[in-house]
């Protein structure tokens, strides 16, 4: 497994360009399913988790075919051959589970594995479930699986989500294009990605209004036809690479980077002294001077802190001046980067969902280990303002959502190196 190795201590000078969002993309390709006309996605970042979701889709019958070095993806489902999403895929990768809607409303059956447990918590499906069984799905646990049907078709209908689920919004809004009827689904998340969804579906001659809002009205239609559509960039990996000059100083340029993609985020980073300047080209950050002041966080669904944030923020705060309180609120275990953190001389006391980070003047650089996605490249930013070497292992974790890291930050002048393991 490789490992990254960063030697703390460089300022950052450059640009950076942001990719494409590994969450719309994750979403975005299950739509190929709607229609039997090709569906292209340009723009679509080089991540293995959208290898993955390839997979699944081609095992399903759909081609896919990816140009231009995996950033145009041309998809077309003119022969589905299976309905069935097996739990050795579903298990790598929850977004497996975006299948389920699609599945339903152009087969009319679907059988979709339960994802299992995942580092950051259970992850449960009910909203989902209660979501498509209101469009006239019938669907039933069996070993391990869910399976799905709607024999007659889906019919629109009025649904309150219990809370703002992004999958399942995602899955019933795909859900309900091809239902009779119209569908308002209320208590909506409104992400971005989501915003990005209903303008590839409405390409596709879906009709969808309220998409963003709380409240998203779907009219069905009899069937959807192709279309080319560009993933909207990556608030996350925008968001991390933002964190990079704040913690190890300097001043970077994000192309593709836009504020109203992080408008929370960009507020707190503000208060904690960090500059943004919004540039024909993106956003331009730099950090002030001397260290950055401790804020206090609690992530929320859009538009408030991302929680796929909170880890990049808690390794900055690890090196602000004076105590910061970070509360999670979305998922039940997502401090698992504190004890990692700590291991470079962090001050992290943990309580449940409520963590307290007191600012040290330096990090010390240590062998550290990845738990999931946004953990691992939290310890990455850490060791940009570390003393020393900080080696992450298990950076597989990194790769499922960051093109390149090493090569991104390294264009910047960090001194990093990917070490390739056994
Ligand atoms: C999406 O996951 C993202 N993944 C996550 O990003 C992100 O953290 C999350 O939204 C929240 O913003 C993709 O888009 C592929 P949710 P999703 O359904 O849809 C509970 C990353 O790092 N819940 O909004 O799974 C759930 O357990 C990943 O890129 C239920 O209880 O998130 C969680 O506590 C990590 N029942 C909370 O809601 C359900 O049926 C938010 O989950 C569904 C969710």
């Amino acid at each position: 497994m490789d490992s990254i190795v960063v030697t703390g201590g460089a300022e950052l000078r450059g640009t950076i360009p942001v990719a494409g969002a590994k969450n719309a993309c994750l979403t975005l390709m299950p739509a190929t399913l709607l229609t039997d006309e090709p569906l292209t996605l340009t723009n679509a970042p080089r991540l293995s988790d959208i290898r993955t979701m390839t997979q699944l889709l081609q095992s399903l019958g759909v081609e896919v075919t990816a140009l231009q070095e995996g950033r145009v993806l041309a998809m077309s489902s003119h022969d589905l051959t299976s309905v069935r999403a097996d739990y050795d895929i579903v298990r790598k990768m929850r977004a497996s589970n975006l299948v389920l809607g699609p599945l339903l409303a152009r087969a009319g059956r679907a059988v979709v594995s339960l994802p299992g447990g995942c580092a950051i918590g259970a992850r449960p499906m009910d909203i989902h479930i209660a979501g498509l069984e209101a469009l006239g799905a019938r669907i039933e646990l069996r070993d391990g699986y869910l399976h799905a049907e709607a024999p007659r078709g889906l019919r629109g209908a009025v649904i309150e989500q219990r809370f703002a689920s992004v999958g399942a919004t995602e899955n019933v809004v795909m859900a309900a294009t091809l239902a009779k009827g119209t569908t308002v689904l209320r208590n909506a998340a409104k992400e971005p990605e989501i915003v990005d969804l209903a303008k590839c579906l409405r390409a596709m001659g879906a009709k969808i209004d309220g998409a963003g809002s709380d409240t998203i009205t779907i009219q069905g239609v009899e069937r959807l036809h192709g279309a080319t559509h560009p993933v909207v960039a990556d608030r996350i990996e925008l968001g991390t690479y933002m964190i990079a000059p704040a913690i190890a100083g300097g001043e970077v340029e994000l192309t593709g980077g836009r504020r109203d993609l992080l408008p929370t985020f960009c507020e707190k980073l503000e208060e904690a002294g960090v500059t943004i300047t919004e540039t024909n080209a993106g956003l331009r950050v730099a950090r002030a001077n001397g260290r950055v002041r401790a804020v206090d966080v609690t992530t929320g669904i859009f538009p408030g802190f991302p929680t796929d944030l909170q880890a990049q923020m808690m390794a900055l705060m690890c090196t602000a001046d004076g105590v910061s309180v970070l509360e999670e609120t979305i998922f039940e275990n997502r401090f698992m980067h504190a004890p990692e953190l700590m291991r470079m001389g962090a001050r992290i006391a943990v309580h449940g969902g409520q963590a307290t980070v007191t600012g040290v003047e330096r990090l010390r650089g240590a062998p550290v280990m990845a738990t999931d996605l946004r953990a691992s490249v939290s310890l990455i930013l850490a060791g940009l303002a570390a003393e020393g070497e900080t080696r992450v292992a298990r950076v597989y974790h990194l790769d499922r959502g960051y093109e390149r890291v090493e090569e991104k930050l390294g264009a910047v002048g960090a001194r990093i190196e990917r070490v390739r393991g056994d």
